[in-house]
């Protein structure tokens, strides 16, 4: 949800700190703030409230602040509107503590009237301030003891970066539910919430683990665990270049993103197919235990859940045993019925959406073998989970999924073919031919990207519509899920999606003449069912724009003012090419609209609160 990044060092703090602010703006971006220690001019603390571009223009990129270590926040309110004196660092009332934090403090409330109760005087509205006053509180001429003492009065969740002006050679780390990535450079080192912060510095990094504390200097980084135990950690060398996290010419992060998608797709599936056989060797589930599942359960929120909708359809339909999917947020609460025998597959981007790993750790303790579906390495759900399948789709940055949702469709439908071959279901020829044309995807792929400009053409046409409707059956219904939140999330246009046959019990009572209707017939079986839906629509002045395949052109010219056509594979792979025209007319329509579209009004990149 927040953005975190911490430089101590020899050289200037600030230019390093926006700049590493500046690859992680995604995930926060309402407010900004820095704090740097210099010999000469102490503890220098600079927010703004907006983007990070009004930060940088009020210290000059930089220039106007002097100091070797620091700290920089980039926010997504939770407590508290974004101003300059809600956004972080915030600063304990000696002065002496300055903290910036991502996550949320649940018993701040009780925490701050404590310490009010103490005479200490607060002047924001966040939970971030009760850890700086606490941490002041406890501190005598310990540091550390007085962080360990803070943390342990504080329940919640944070990534947390804190400097003390006594101690003005380190900042400190701690993590609880949120993501920490400890960089080390050469005669320096750095802190960040991501990777994508530090790789411009260094490509050494190891990841925190809960309860950890860690404190950076210039020459090292030493890690604790919660009783101030010495940990050992495990380094990792980031294997993606820069460019990948920078638009590379592109105007937006997420047009970028839609078009590497044949390319995320060829990594995420070639490495894992051998001789026409789907191997996954990253994989620990034996071939047993496939055989005695009972159940899966796919548990994700926002697109990834989306693609859990989709699996469902050709997972029972390649497995024949049952798939529930859920939300993961109503997963947590909903008593879900789980043993031995289920297992549960959780979908994330990020690794850290907090509803999905409380959904996770929930199903731990059921008893349930959980996989993981994960882009980002070294996650907490990637970490936390039984096994991991990474989607290798390297580092997404536009706030609106595209190559995550492709590339965690991609795992899927490799998971759902190894399963199908352990249970004997396929025939060789079937299995054979679904490789092939899983193969085929990422060039089938490129073939639909062609058609940017009629895709374009046609959001042009469309983009003052005030409410749009998403229609299909079967796979095409969960696929126009995916295409309808595309829509919605940034272009602000309302927009639902209904499973065609749906829409007389009560939906098509909003059409009306001119109400857009996006229909969704790629799934040959059902085509003509479809169509009656569509006929529905149109009778009552719907304006249809029709997806299909060559096949069904002449059928559909009759109904559509607008057609776009996807090449033809077996169903389950018809979403993965389907969904990249909805991408890009939500991408051309909001552009249409001036909307943000790397960074949509109220939402972040990685949901870090419940
Ligand atoms: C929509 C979008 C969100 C995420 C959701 C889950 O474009 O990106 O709906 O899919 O917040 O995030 P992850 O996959 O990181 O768990």
């Amino acid at each position: 949800m927040c953005g975190i990044v911490g430089f101590v060092g020899h050289e200037e703090a600030a230019p390093i700190l926006l700049e590493g602010l500046s690859r992680l703006e995604y995930r926060g971006y309402d407010s900004a703030g820095i704090a740097v220690y210099g010999q000469e001019d102490g503890l220098q603390v600079y927010k703004a409230k907006g983007r990070l571009k009004a930060l940088c223009d009020l210290v000059d990129n930089g220039a106007a602040v002097h100091g070797t270590v620091g700290l920089g926040h980039t926010r997504w309110a939770t407590h508290g509107q974004p101003s300059d004196l809600n956004s972080h660092p915030h600063v304990s009332q000696s002065g002496r503590i300055a903290v910036v934090h991502n996550g949320i403090i649940e018993n701040y409330l009780t925490l701050r009237q404590r310490l009010q109760a103490r005479g200490i005087h607060f002047v924001s509205e966040t939970d971030t301030e009760v850890v700086a006053q606490l941490v002041d509180y406890y501190y005598k001429d310990d540091i550390m003891d007085a962080v360990v003492k803070a943390l342990s009065q504080v329940e919640g969740s944070y990534a947390l970066g804190i400097l003390c002006i006594d101690c003005p050679d380190q900042i400190i780390a701690a993590r609880k539910d949120g993501p920490l990535v400890l960089g080390y450079g050469d005669g320096c080192n750095f802190l960040a919430s991501d990777v994508t912060a530090v790789i411009e510095h260094t490509r050494d990094v190891s990841y925190m683990e809960d309860g950890e504390i860690a404190v950076l200097t210039a020459d090292s980084i030493k890690v604790y665990d919660s009783l101030l135990n010495p940990v050992e950690k495990e380094h990792f060398t980031v294997d993606w270049e820069i460019s990948a996290a920078e638009k590379g010419g592109y105007e937006h992060f997420m047009i970028k993103e839609i078009m590497e998608q044949p390319d995320a797709l060829r990594k995420c599936l070639f490495p894992r197919i051998k001789n026409h056989k789907v191997v996954l060797e990253d994989l620990s589930l034996d071939e047993e235990y496939i055989r005695s599942l009972h159940k899966i359960d796919i548990v994700a929120c926002g697109s990834s859940y989306h693609v859990g909708m989709v699996s469902k359809y050709f997972l029972e339909s390649l497995l024949r045993i049952p798939v529930e999917v859920s939300l993961a947020s109503e997963f947590r609460y909903c008593d879900p019925i789980v043993d031995e025998h289920t297992l549960v597959i959780v979908i994330s981007q990020s690794g850290e959406t907090a509803d999905t790993l409380a959904a996770l750790r929930q199903a731990k303790k059921l008893g349930a073998r959980t996989l993981g579906v994960v882009n980002v390495v070294g996650s907490s759900i990637a970490k936390e989970c039984d096994d991991v399948l990474y989607t290798w789709a390297g580092p997404e940055i536009a706030v609106a999924t595209t190559k995550a949702y492709s590339t965690q469709l991609g795992v899927l439908y490799l998971l759902g073919l190894h399963f199908a071959d352990v249970l004997g279901r396929l025939s060789p020829d079937r299995y054979d031919t679904l490789v092939r044309q899983l193969l085929l995807l990422p060039s089938c792929l490129e073939q639909v990207l062609e058609q940017k400009e009629n895709i374009q053409y046609l959001a042009f046409h469309y983009f003052n519509h005030e409410s749009i409707f998403f229609i299909g059956r079967n796979i095409d219904y969960a696929m126009g899920l995916e295409g309808s939140l595309k829509l919605k999330e940034i272009s602000y246009i309302h927009s639902e999606a209904y499973a065609a046959g749906e829409l007389k019990h009560g939906t098509i009572s909003l059409i009306e003449p001119g109400t857009l209707v996006v229909a969704l017939a790629t799934y040959g079986k059902l085509f003509d069912k479809t169509m009656s839906n569509i006929v529905e629509v149109k009778s009552r002045g719907a304006d249809i724009i029709a997806l299909t395949t060559e096949e069904h052109t002449a059928a559909m010219e009759s109904q559509a003012s607008g057609i776009i056509l996807v090449p033809e594979l077996d169903p389950m792979f018809m979403p993965s090419l389907a969904v990249v025209p909805l991408q890009l007319f939500a991408y051309y329509v909001a552009l249409n609209r001036g909307c943000d579209i790397d960074k949509p009004r109220n939402l972040a990149k990685s949901v870090t609160v419940e």
